[in-house]
């Protein structure tokens, strides 16, 4: 009899190679939409296809089209892979196919959840007492927790909003930084405060809140506020200073929720540590498990000092489920209703890496982002415009023949896109301060010392070739 599962053995020697080549396979560039649409558009089939075939035609179909991003020479946004036990988990979390809605539709998925919430909690050096969520992301980590916190700031302004709905509620305002992650103003959206209630709030020359500005805005508003903090903006990883901020808005009574989708992990090193500072007073955090602990797609965490406001806020009853008297039921803490099991491939990470392997993996990210942009200075018409603090820097390539920002905007596009054909290596550009500049964000497992030579040697050759 033909094995029924044959189709798994070829997905698995797919995988693999995929895996295995990713250094030498990473030309982002070979394929196109309409090469992609062409391969796999077809009409919608009116009679099945074996699974094996189905699999060598994805596998076909797709493997031009796929950007190298697990892999170690990928700096572009904050990406991250997947490491082999988180990996390997993530496979046998698809195969189990547990509905870790409930205790009773998973047993083992929501015990495993329960316990890797605790070490998360341990690992970041948060209020042991938080509950936790293992979402899509962070912005369905944003969300989660802002539910919270929205619950919250009106129950103490009279308002059930579970019941009542925002329709009449105290009007929230919301006071955040004018570099916030764009998934906060979206959570703030699905919330239904709306983003006129955003109040963004100026920064100083290090990307932080300034102090006195935050104080006297949230003085202004009387009424339910909410404040989100920054554990590492996107380009420079700024951090907010939440030991002066915190206090002010727990003063006024302010939820204090903090975006920590990368930089919440500074708190697994003690050399980075320090960055985090005061963050253990905020009310709520949001993080990412598929960016620096380096678990595939998807998994945020949302973590809530206050568990009542928490549960509140994202439980769930109806008659033909069974809530469990001990045990942890997700759907009490999350937003959706059937989902996948993915706190087991952050178990997997965290067993693989142990507090010292985290701590390990966030030092060697920042060593490597510091080398990068150190060994980038030294070539010719290069300036750096952001000295990495953490695992981000941002530099910037000035037009040997040019005079005016935009030159040497174009002419940092035209060195970022010329690095990305080689196939070698992979970088994306932001805007800062007013100017285009290119992003090197170091988060991934695999990266190496080599790695980092090796591509400052391709940019040195293209800023010799173009100068
Ligand atoms: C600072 C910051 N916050 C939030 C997010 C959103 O995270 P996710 O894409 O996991 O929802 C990102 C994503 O890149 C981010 O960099």
């Amino acid at each position: 009899m033909k094995d029924k599962y044959l189709a798994l053995d070829l997905a698995f020697q797919e995988a693999k190679s995929w895996l295995e080549n990713l250094d030498k396979n990473t030309t982002p560039t070979k394929t196109d939409r309409e090469q992609l649409l062409a391969k796999l558009m077809m009409a919608m089939p009116e009679y099945g296809t074996c699974a094996e075939k189905v699999v060598k035609h994805l596998v076909n179909s797709c493997k031009d089209g796929l950007l190298p991003s697990p892999g170690g020479k990928f700096f572009a946004w904050v990406i991250g892979g997947g490491l082999p036990s988180a990996l390997a988990s993530d496979w046998l979390t698809s195969s189990w196919d547990q509905n870790a809605a409930l205790f009773t539709s998973g047993p083992a998925a929501s015990a495993v959840e329960e316990v890797t919430g605790g070490w998360v909690l341990e690992l970041l050096d948060l209020p042991r007492q938080s509950s936790f969520a293992f979402t899509t992301g962070c912005q369905l980590a944003h969300f989660t927790c802002l539910s919270a916190a929205r619950y919250r700031v009106l129950e103490e302004n009279n308002w059930d909003v579970g019941e009542d709905g925002l329709f009449g509620a105290p009007p929230i305002r919301v006071f955040t930084s004018e570099h916030r992650h764009g998934s906060v103003d979206r959570a703030i959206r699905y919330l239904g405060i709306g983003n006129k209630s955003l109040q963004a709030i100026q920064t100083n020359k290090n990307g932080q809140i300034k102090v006195a500005e935050f104080e006297k805005k949230i003085k202004e508003h009387v009424g339910p506020k909410i404040i989100v903090l920054d554990a590492a903006d996107l380009n420079i990883a700024a951090f907010d200073n939440f030991s002066r901020l915190i206090p002010i808005a727990k003063e006024h009574n302010a939820w204090v929720h903090v975006d920590g989708a990368f930089g919440l992990f500074a708190r697994a090193s003690a050399r980075t540590k320090k960055l985090t500072e005061g963050i253990e007073l905020a009310d709520s955090w949001a993080t990412d498990a598929h960016k620096w602990l380096n678990v595939p797609f998807d998994c945020g965490i949302a973590i809530v000092k206050d568990q009542e406001a928490h549960r509140n806020s994202m439980t769930m009853h109806a008659s033909y489920i069974t809530p469990h008297k001990t045990a942890r039921d997700q759907i009490d803490w999350t937003p959706e209703w059937s989902r996948r099991a993915r706190g087991i491939p952050v178990y997997a990470a965290l067993m693989e890496l142990g507090k010292n392997g985290v701590a390990d993996l966030i030092e060697r990210c920042c060593d490597h982002c510091k080398l990068f942009v150190d060994e980038i200075e030294k070539l010719p018409n290069t300036e750096v415009i952001w000295r990495p603090t953490l695992n981000q820097g941002l530099v910037r390539f000035v037009d040997p023949k040019g005079k005016t920002n935009a030159d040497h905007d174009f002419y940092t596009k035209q060195i970022i896109d010329s690095v990305n054909k080689t196939g070698e290596a992979f970088f994306s550009d932001s805007r800062w301060d007013g100017k285009l500049v290119m992003r090197m964000s170091v988060v991934n497992w695999q990266t190496t010392k080599e790695d980092i030579k090796q591509v400052v040697k391709i940019f040195e050759k293209i800023l010799v070739e173009t100068a």
